[in-house]
Formats: C-alpha cells, structure tokens, sequence
C-alpha cells in the first residue's frame, strides 16, 4: 500500500500535538541541510514514507540551483525505498549507519558517494548515547498513536526508536493510521543507559517483560506531526526452492543431534534467533516440517515464515524489534492482531540483540552469509571483498554470543561460478572463533571442538563438488609447506579465487 497523507487526527489524543499537524512538506522544509537525523524503520518497517520523498525532493530541488543538500542517517536497520531509497536516489545521504537493503543506497555507498558505517545492530544505540558518532540533530519517527499524557504508541517496528526521541533536539512524528490500534501493548520498552549506570536486564525467559507499552517524548521537542496511512511493503521472499529446502532440512537434522545427545531440551529446544533473507526463511519452513511445536524464539525480525510459524503453534513466544512483512503477510497479521499480539513482543534492538542475554539465555543463532573459508572465517557482509551488501546487521550479536552459532548458505551463487567455500575470506565479520556449525544443501560441517585442519575437513565435505578437489588441492599443498603452521595458508594463493572472479566472472580455473 502506497503512503498517502490523511486529514483524520483521532490517534493524535494530546491537545500539545494537534497544533503541530502539518503536511510533510511543510515538516520536510524544517530540516537543514547537514542534519544528522534518526529514522525509524527495521528491516522495512515502521519507517517514516511521506516526510523522506519530501526531503528527496526538496535535495533534487536544490542541487538543481548548485545548493547543496545531504543529511546523515542513523536508524535501527534498513529502511523503505520509500525511505532511505529515494533520498540515495537523489544523492542526499552523506552517510549511513547501521544497516540498509536498498538498491539505491548500496549503489552510493559502493561508488564512495556516502560514507557507510557497519555497526553491530545492539552496539549502535549505546555508541551514539555515549557521543561517538557526534550530535543528534532531529529525529523522523512513525507511531501508531500518541495517548492523551503524550506518550507514543510505537508501530511495527521499535529500533533505535526510543533513544533517538531522547536524544533528538528536533523531532517529527509521522502518526500512521493504517497500523492496527491492537499493537497497543505489544511493546516492551525501556532505554538501557550508559556505564556506569546500567543494571542486569531482568529477561530471564522470551516472554518477560521489562518496561513499558509506550515511548517517552518530551512535547516541547516535536516541531511537526504527520498524519498517514501506509502499510508495510516489504519484499515477498523467494519460494523455497531444492537448496534452501536441503539447508533446512541439515538444520533440523543437526538440532535432532543435538536433542539425541542432551545437548538441547528435547522438543522445545532453546530461543531461536533466524536472520534476514531467503535461506533463513526457508530454515523456518524446515522447523515446521520436522513437527517442531511451542518453540521460542529470542531474534530480531519476524518475517513472513516466523509469522507462519506462530500461527501454526510451532512458535508459542517471539521477542524481536520488528515485524517485518511482505503485503501478503500484512493482510494476515492485521485480521488476526489480537492472536499475533499475545505471541509477540516488541522491544528496542538494545534488549532484542542484547548480547549478555543472548548468552544467559541461550540463544541459538541462525545467519545467512555470503561465504565462510576452510577455517570458519565468515563474510556476511562484501562482495568479492569490497562491495557492501546489507551489512552484517544482528548477525554478529547472535554469533559471537549464541549457545550455538550457525551460518547458512547455497554451495555456490551466480550459477554456480562463485563458491560459498573458499580457500580464505574475502572479508571477515565473524571469525572462526565464533563459527560454530556451518550449512549448504550438501551438509552440516560442525566446527565446534576442532582444530583448524579438522575444521577444513568438515568445511570441504560440505562444498559444491566441483569446488572440493580444488579446496582439497589447495588444503594438502598448504600442508605441505616446510612451515604450515597452525592455519595453513599459501599466502600468494589464498585469494587467487576471488581473483580469478573479478577477472574472468567465474571462480573456476
Ligand atoms: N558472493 C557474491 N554474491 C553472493 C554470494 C557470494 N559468495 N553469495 C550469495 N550472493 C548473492 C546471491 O547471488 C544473491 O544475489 P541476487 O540478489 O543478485 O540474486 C544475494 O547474494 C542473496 O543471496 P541468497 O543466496 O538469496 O541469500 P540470502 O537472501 O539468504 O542472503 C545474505 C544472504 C548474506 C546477503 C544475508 O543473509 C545478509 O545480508 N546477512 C547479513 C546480515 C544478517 O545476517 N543479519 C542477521 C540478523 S537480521
């Protein structure tokens, strides 16, 4: 559903904010040139969609007259074309932090137009709280209702929400009436603080609750309110095809192992994390097939086959910063809110990725990636070693802190002439330190408990076979140095593949 500007202010119940109801071009006129703004949106939802096309167009507008235009962007993760898309488009980002998906905005982040910054999605709030990244000049957010003593009701996603309306001087508040008035009370929400003055997160199970429903703003700091209706358009998913369907089914294959030999409750597991993109969305579908019911799951993202899951029983609880839907799914959640919102909380990405409770409560990590090495070393995030993708997002929070810590992907990419195993990474976000079981359609290579030859063993069995005589070739001749140390390497020849792509589109020989 397209955004469009609505004149009805029933959700605006505090007298201190209808005086500040105008249209978002008017709201998009107040921000200057320079600003660093946080934006609401996650993973594509609950993104501000009218007052950023506005901003768009006003940069157009001025680079037009040889003005310049471009303004900062923090937000909890990607955002909407409608967002962070068309303001790539018209070249008026400087810079990005923590994540993005879009087209537009990886074409300018890899050109070198806009400074891009990676950053674990749990870190960056305490980052920015603690003044590393500089001042926050105005906040964009979306709510679904602001309540007669002036809180705000968040929508379907609550990111780095929270905190960027504390620290914002400026702040415009996009009231969007299409979000069901049900997500009233779905949200958990409190602000974590600054060393030395943080206390142990109370979240002993998925399902506690440690805050409140509601976000705090102070009124004297909103400039603008803007009333919409727009619903979610995240991209629908890839139907589940061969290969992601074998990936799911080693995933259940492995937890089945780990059930028959006591190391995960039998049945019920332990808090299930599923990253972004199509092979953790097929993973889910593996859970369902394998009978799984009443499962919890402790993540960032409910996507399309998480909301499925918990409509089928097969998940009972979910915490998560977002509910990020494709149309389809939107229809789904919105005729059954009141079911959804007893199976869902929705917290701040500091308390959803919040390293110390992943550990404490065990949570099991499931990430896609782009490639892993022999070793277990892990790129989730640069293509060929240099062009971003998304970003390494939540995976790292989960990764280095699950009690099992799994990667997911294909054999192979672009037909075949790129392998997902390669003598080294082109890039590495998670190091073989934290790699623990790693999945393509041939397999699970296990990892944990294994010096690094023995992890190259099980790291080869699972590669295409086209690709494991040559991963083998190139494993015994680095065994064979008079020096192979540790983690045998031919240093000359540890990227030659990457190489050998860039020069000739394959990694073949
Ligand atoms: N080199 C180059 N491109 C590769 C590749 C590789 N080794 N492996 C995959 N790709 C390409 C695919 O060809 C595909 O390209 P296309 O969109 O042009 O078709 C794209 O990457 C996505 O691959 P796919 O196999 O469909 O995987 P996915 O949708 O599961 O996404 C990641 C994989 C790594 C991109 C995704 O999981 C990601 O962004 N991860 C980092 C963030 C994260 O893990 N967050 C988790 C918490 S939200």
């Amino acid at each position: 559903m397209e955004a469009r500007e609505v004149t009805d202010a029933s959700r605006v119940k505090n007298k201190a904010f209808l005086s500040k109801i105008m249209s978002a071009e008017q709201a998009a006129e107040l921000v200057p040139n320079g600003a660093v703004v946080g934006f609401s949106g996650f993973v594509g939802s609950g993104c501000p969609l009218l007052v950023p096309p506005k901003l768009a167009e006003r940069a157009k507008k001025l680079h037009a007259e040889g003005k310049e235009f471009k303004i900062s962007i923090y937000s909890g993760a990607s955002t909407d074309a409608q967002a962070e898309g068309v303001l790539a488009e018209a070249e008026a980002i400087s810079f990005r932090t923590p994540f993005f998906t879009d087209k537009n905005m990886r074409a300018l982040v890899n050109s070198g137009r806009a400074g891009y910054m990676d950053v674990h999605l749990s870190s960056l709030a305490g980052q920015v709280e603690a003044g590393f990244f500089g001042k926050m000049d105005w906040a964009i957010i979306e709510v679904t209702g602001i309540t007669e003593d002036g809180r705000l009701i968040p929508s379907t996603s609550v990111g780095n929400n929270p905190l960027w309306l504390k620290l914002a001087d400026k702040i415009i508040l996009e009231v969007n009436n299409f979000q069901p008035p049900e997500l009233e009370g779905i949200h958990d929400i409190a602000l974590l603080g600054l060393a030395p003055n943080r206390k142990p997160l109370a979240i002993t199970k998925v399902s506690d609750r440690i805050g409140s429903p509601y976000m705090d703003v102070d009124p004297n700091k909103v400039v603008a309110v803007v009333l919409t209706e727009s619903g979610d358009r995240v991209n629908k998913f890839a139907d589940i095809d061969e290969v992601s369907r074998a990936i799911g089914d080693h995933v259940v294959e492995f937890l089945k192992q780990e059930e028959a030999t006591g190391r995960l409750p039998k049945g019920k597991l332990l808090p299930l994390q599923s990253g972004i993109g199509n092979v953790a969305n097929a993973v889910l579908d593996g859970l369902k097939r394998a009978g799984y019911k009443g499962l919890e799951c402790y993540t960032e993202v409910i996507q399309d086959g998480l909301l499925e899951l918990i409509k089928d029983g097969v998940v009972d609880m979910a915490s998560t910063a977002t509910i990020s839907l494709s149309p389809d799914a939107v229809e789904e959640f919105r005729k059954h809110v009141a079911f959804y919102s007893k199976h869902i909380i929705l917290r701040p990405q500091e308390y959803s990725n919040n390293p110390e409770v992943i550990r404490r409560i065990g949570v099991i990590g499931m990430n896609g990636m782009l490639e892993a090495d022999i070793y277990g070393n892990v790129n989730s995030t640069h293509v060929m070693g240099t062009a971003m993708m998304n970003g390494i997002g939540g995976s790292g929070d989960f990764a280095r802190n699950g009690y099992v810590s799994i990667f997911l992907s294909g054999s192979v990419a672009k037909n075949g002439a790129i392998s997902s195993i390669v003598p080294f990474a082109s890039h590495i976000d998670h190091t073989e330190h934290d790699t623990m079981v790693v999945v393509t359609e041939y397999g699970f290579a296990d990892l944990r408990g294994k010096c690094p030859r023995e992890r190259a063993k099980a790291m080869i069995a699972i590669a295409h076979p086209d690709y494991r005589p040559l991963l083998q070739d190139y494993f015994d001749r680095a065994c064979a140095q008079a020096k192979p140390g540790q983690t045998p390497h031919i240093l000359s020849e540890a990227l030659s593949w990457h190489d050998r792509f860039v020069k000739t589109g394959s990694m073949k020989p």
